[in-house]
Formats: C-alpha cells, structure tokens, sequence
C-alpha cells in the first residue's frame, strides 16, 4: 500500500506564501516519484486573519493540529502588527502546546554557494545545531513591577527542569550517534558539543553540564565538548570544521543559529525542524516574512524546499528527502546566481519549477 501523510500548511504571513507554494509544488514531485501520497490542508493562521477577526489562533487550532502528521509552515509576523502578539500567539505556541522541544538546524554549505568567511568551503561548513526549544527565557517567566517608576524592574528568568535538559540531551547524543561526522563517513569521530556560559550561570550549568556527564556515559562512542556560548561564535568563524553536533539552550542557539546561517548563505537557503520526536513536528524556512520582498516573486524558496526535505527525513522517507536536496544542489549548482532575494538570477517561481524538474 502507498505510505500516505496528512501535512497540515500554514503558510502565514509576508513571503511565507509564497516560498511554501515552492516547497509545496517541490515536495509533490518527490512524492509523486517515491510513490507518497501527501495530502496538505492548508490553514490561514498569520497577521492577516489576526487584523480581520483579532484573533490570534482559534480555540480548536492546537487540537486540529494534532491530528496531523506533520506541519509545514512559511513565515509568521506583520509589519501592522505589534511585535511578539503573533510570534508568541502562533509561533511559540505551537512550539510550546506541541512539545516541540528541539530545534533542529543544519549548518551546511552547499557547494556553489559564497561563504563570507574567506578560506571555508562546504567540507569546513558542516554541523549541525540542536536547539533546545521548550525552555529557558522562552517561557515568559518574570514581571515587570512598578512601572514608570525609577524602581521598575524587569525580570525575565531563565528556566530549566531537569526533565527538559535530560530528553533534549539524551536527542542530542543519540542525533551524534546516527548523523555525527563519523556516522556519515567524513570525520573519525562523532562528536557533540554542549554550548553554555557555565562561567557566569553557574547554577544553569551546574544542571547541563552534569547531566551532559552522567547520558554521556552511555554514549562512548560520542566524544563530549563543552564551549562557551561567545567564544562559540568566534569558533564558527575562525573554525567552523572543528564542529561536529552543538547542542545548547534555547536563546543562545537563536542567536547562534542565526550566525550559523550567514555562513551556510544565508536566510534564503536555512531551515529549521521543530521536532516532538514523539509527537508532531513543524517545519520551517528560518528567514523570517521578509516584508520588503512580499510580492515581488524574488525571495529565495530554497530555505523552505531544505524545510520540506527535513519534514520528508523526520517522517521517515529519507529517499524522497535525498532526492529534494539532490535536486536543491542541482539548481544551486546549475541555474543560480547567488542566495540572496533579487540577485538569484531567476524568480521564486522559477527556482521551484527548476528544483521540482530536478525532482522528477
Ligand atoms: C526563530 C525566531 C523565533 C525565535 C522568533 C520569531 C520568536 O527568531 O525561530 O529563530 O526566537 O525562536
Ligand atoms: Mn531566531
């Protein structure tokens, strides 16, 4: 019988349309070819709807969600809208209410793309970041007392169970396992690095660090690293080969992974995974609604075709997700100019007309 999944879309706000009906016409290619069948509903959840009926997700919407295989999502944000109402509404909502506690980003340079950093290639730019994607500042704990006054004070705390650290750790071991640089045969050992600042929040990484300790015995076959969060980032520069698999707490790989994606070409070709690996994941192009680029048929889909290649790979049809990412390194190789919106040499359009003749 044909593998069939239920894939729910929601497009969202600014460019978000535009690159999933890219990825979208992308990923019924590689179905059609691997004999899938993927059946979408789409979902109007974003700035607009919010505007017309100031709602920002209807009642039933977590609940609907969760009768689907997977989600595919473009963009969420309005440049009309208040920041945070529908990034926290719909965005962070989804992450939270699904349980979606990791935060998958690949940091791989495609062959053909420009690196800004002289001197690295796709051989030195080939990691990946796990992020966790439950906790930390994200969960909105803390308070704002007597405003206006020269006392007010802001405090937003920075939150973790042992629970979270343990099940997104023991992830990260077993992803170093299976997808380390030794796993895929191009480095001699699997490695994974826990991110952190242990110098300063002491208490944080007392938890991380210890947990990281005690699963790591049961992993001998994954070496263990710890660096901290800022000299991370001058390593990703200087010498983004030494990494292997990162995994770190949620606000410091937002701000890591966005570093991550200017050095594997930017926004336009990032993706992320937002994994319950026991329950619904959502996928996504990392670059945001680009509100300037709204409508012009410029924007770069690759972002959300990489997303759509993920979403094959965690449903367990690696061959249809193989065959998306040969046919993104065919028209990177062949037919574009650069990643960046306006410079591709081709419309949004016409990269996913390529990538999905590719496909087929
Ligand atoms: C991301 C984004 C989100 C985040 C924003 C839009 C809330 O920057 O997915 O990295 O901070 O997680
Ligand atoms: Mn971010």
């Amino acid at each position: 019988m044909a593998r069939s999944y239920n894939i729910a879309v929601l497009p969202g706000d600014g460019t978000g349309p535009e690159v999933v009906t890219e990825g979208l016409k992308v990923l019924k290619a590689a179905a059609s070819k691997e004999k899938l069948t993927l059946n979408f509903t789409s979902f109007d959840f974003g700035g607009e709807r919010f505007m017309k009926t100031g709602e920002v997700l209807p009642v039933n919407a977590i609940d609907e969600l969760k009768k689907f295989d997977a989600i595919y999502l473009g963009a969420i944000g309005h440049p009309d809208v208040k920041p945070g109402i529908l990034e926290k509404g719909i965005l962070l909502k989804l992450r939270f209410e699904l349980d979606q506690y990791i935060n998958l980003r690949p940091v791989r340079l495609y062959p053909g793309v420009e690196c800004p950093i002289k001197n690295k290639g796709p051989k030195e730019i080939d990691y990946c970041c796990i992020r966790e994607n439950s906790g930390g500042m994200y969960t909105g704990m803390g308070g704002l007392s007597r405003p206006g006054t020269k006392d007010e004070t802001a405090v937003q705390n920075m939150v973790y169970t042992h629970a979270q650290v343990e099940r997104c750790l023991r992830y990260a071991f077993e992803y170093a396992r299976t997808h380390g640089k030794k796993a895929r045969g191009v480095g001699p050992e699997n490695k994974l690095a826990l991110v952190g600042k242990s110098n300063v929040l002491t208490f944080m990484y007392e938890l991380w660090n210890r947990v990281f300790a005690e699963i790591g015995k049961e992993y001998p076959d994954v070496t263990r690293e710890y660096y901290h969060v800022d000299a991370t980032c001058l390593y990703m520069i200087a010498s983004p080969e030494m990494f292997d698999v990162i995994v770190t707490e949620n606000m410091f790989g937002d701000i890591i992974t966005d570093l991550a994606a200017i050095t594997q070409g930017g926004l336009g070709i990032a993706a992320g995974g937002n994994l319950n690996p026991e329950g619904v994941s959502m996928f996504e192009p990392i670059g945001g609604t680009a509100p300037m680029w709204t409508g012009k048929n410029a924007i770069n889909p690759l972002a959300a075709i990489c997303a759509g290649s993920m979403m094959l790979e965690v449903l367990g049809e690696k061959k249809a997700a193989d065959r998306v990412e040969q046919g993104i390194m065919k028209v990177i190789e062949k037919d574009m100019k650069s990643m960046e919106a306006g410079k591709m040499g081709l419309s949004t359009t016409q990269v996913g007309d390529r990538v999905a003749e590719y496909v087929s």
